[in-house]
């Protein structure tokens, strides 16, 4: 029998146009450059005006990538969007993003795993084109997080960004030199009692209004390194693989030096490490599609090349994606 494969057939993000460096950022928030660079590796962050939505980034973001898998919205039949910073409570932003790709066919609906979002939503994706229920899907993390900050809490405003990524996935059948191309693995975790780790204080169901992030840095430092790691060798075990085997690392970007511990963690050479977060901070489930749209773009990754995605989130949510580009 032949395996269905999720193909990669192209990637695109898309950051919003307000630039705003640590010094800049020093004028408002009682920080300095210095204490934000050494403890996290962000030097700037991208950030969405009042009337930017997080749907208006995924629909530059799904535009890039369905451009460069030479594909229309007509081709596509589900779209997954991973977000914290829906656009409305409800509906889904990805039937927004639907809406404006002006499809009238297919499914389309949100993932909320925080930071974690896009690798959820590829595994989603994953496993509906691998059981036939679609074939090929637009996957998108999106965020306008910076909307959910207490800018008057220096200990996380200075942490995030917004942006958005997406790829295009087609299903195809797994023979000849696509028998190991595509989506290869992948695998998920959560544990929610650590909830009080990092959440935000708000919501329709408890206090009718949106809410601020509110975070255990520290704790969220030691769990995060600790749980990526083993998650990557759980992925890497599923596909009989070893980290020698990887072109490309491209993590969720939270922190320079929690991808630095990780990597050491590892053994895996740094130098093979899609870095963005100098450049975009945080930007939650858009990290991990703003970092390959990016490797990808400048030619680093190349067909043929084995790509491992992994991340960490709210709730917590942890998981890691293993594919052939
Ligand atoms: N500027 C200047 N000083 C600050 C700032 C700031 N922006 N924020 C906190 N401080 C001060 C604190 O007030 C404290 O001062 P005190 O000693 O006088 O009380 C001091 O700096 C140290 O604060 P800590 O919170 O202990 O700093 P720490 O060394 O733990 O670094 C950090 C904080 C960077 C948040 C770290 O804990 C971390 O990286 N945690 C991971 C968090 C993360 O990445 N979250 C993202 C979401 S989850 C994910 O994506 C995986």
């Amino acid at each position: 029998m032949t395996v269905t494969r999720s193909v990669i057939r192209g990637c695109g993000s898309h950051l919003p146009s307000r630039l705003v460096t640590n010094e800049e950022l020093a004028k408002t928030v009682d920080t300095t450059d210095e204490w934000i660079t050494s403890r996290t590796g962000i030097k700037q962050r991208y950030l969405v005006g009042d009337d930017e939505l997080t749907s208006d980034l995924a629909f530059g973001a799904a535009n890039a990538a369905l451009e460069q898998a030479g594909m229309t919205p007509d081709d596509i039949d589900l779209i997954v969007l991973a977000t914290t910073s829906a656009d409305e409570t409800f509906p889904a932003t990805a039937t927004t993003l639907q809406a404006r790709l002006g499809m009238d066919h297919g499914f389309a609906f949100d993932i909320q795993a925080v930071c974690s979002g896009f690798v959820y939503a590829l595994s989603t994706a994953d496993s509906f084109l691998a059981t036939g229920k679609a074939k090929a899907a637009l996957v998108v993390g999106a965020e306008s997080f910076s909307k959910l900050l207490d800018w008057d809490d220096r200990g996380t405003c200075v942490l995030f960004g917004d942006g958005a990524g997406a790829v295009v996935l087609e299903a195809q059948p797994g023979e000849g030199t696509n028998a190991d191309r595509g989506i290869i693995a992948t695998k998920l975790h959560s544990d929610g009692r650590l909830h009080d780790a990092l959440y935000v204080d708000g919501g329709p169901s408890s206090t009718q209004t949106t809410g601020k992030v509110r975070m255990k840095g520290k704790e969220v430092f030691r769990h995060a390194v600790e749980n990526l790691a083993s998650v990557v060798r759980e992925v890497l075990d599923e596909a009989g693989m070893t980290m020698d085997d990887i072109d490309w690392l491209v993590p969720h970007q939270a922190n320079k030096r929690i991808l630095d511990a990780t990597a050491r963690r590892l053994n895996f050479d740094p130098d093979k490490i899609v870095v963005t977060v100098d450049r975009h901070a945080n930007t939650s489930a858009a990290s991990v599609p703003l970092a390959l749209a990016e490797a990808v773009g400048d030619g680093r990754i190349q067909p043929g090349h084995l790509v491992l995605m992994e991340a960490m989130g709210g709730g917590f949510t942890w998981g890691a994606c293993l594919a052939r580009w």
